[in-house]
């Protein structure tokens, strides 16, 4: 059987941090579906277009990897895709209460789903999308935190190019 795990998330934008845990989990999984939340009242800077081309983009040095876009539940999502498993990444500390929370939620809407961390190379542990987002948008300096094609559709959107 093909251990398949489903990488959910916002991504907006993906970040080296993102890219860094399909990377382990390719180790792990034998296929990772990348799945980004399509509709939800969180307010995304980029649109789920731009979102999906930034990570294929970012992931196209990988194969077994699929980009894909979803919305509703994440475990409806992940046993409509024959999914084993929900992949996080996991920084610090502070990201493990929500995480916990997710985690439990999700194991009791369906048990059948397991949920896998994997620790974020230390590099990447300050990085997160948001804190990306607010450095960027006055023009701070992002490169090396981000890949490149993220790097330039931010400069855009915050208008430095
Ligand atoms: O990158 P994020 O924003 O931390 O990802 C959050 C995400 C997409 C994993 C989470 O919001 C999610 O799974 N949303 C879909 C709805 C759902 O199933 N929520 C969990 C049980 S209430």
């Amino acid at each position: 059987m093909q251990k398949i795990a489903v990488y959910p998330g916002s991504f907006d934008p993906v970040t080296n941090g993102h890219v860094d845990i399909v990377e382990r989990g390719l180790k792990v999984f034998d296929k990772i579906i990348v799945a980004i939340l399509h509709n939800s009242s969180k307010k995304f800077l980029f649109t789920i277009e731009e979102r999906i081309k930034m990570i294929e983009e970012s992931l196209s040095g990988f194969s077994n990897i699929e980009v894909d876009a979803f919305d509703g539940l994440l475990v409806d999502y992940a046993k409509k895709r024959e999914a084993n498993a929900i992949l996080r990444g996991m920084r610090a500390v502070s990201d493990f209460e929500y995480e916990f929370q997710l985690a439990l939620m999700n194991r009791s809407l369906n048990r059948e789903i397991q949920t896998v961390f994997l620790m974020t190379g230390l590099r990447w542990i300050f990085t997160s999308s948001s804190i990306i987002k607010e450095a960027a948008r006055f023009g701070g300096d992002i490169e090396g935190m981000v890949p490149p094609v993220v790097n330039r559709k931010l400069k855009e959107k915050f208008g430095f190019v």
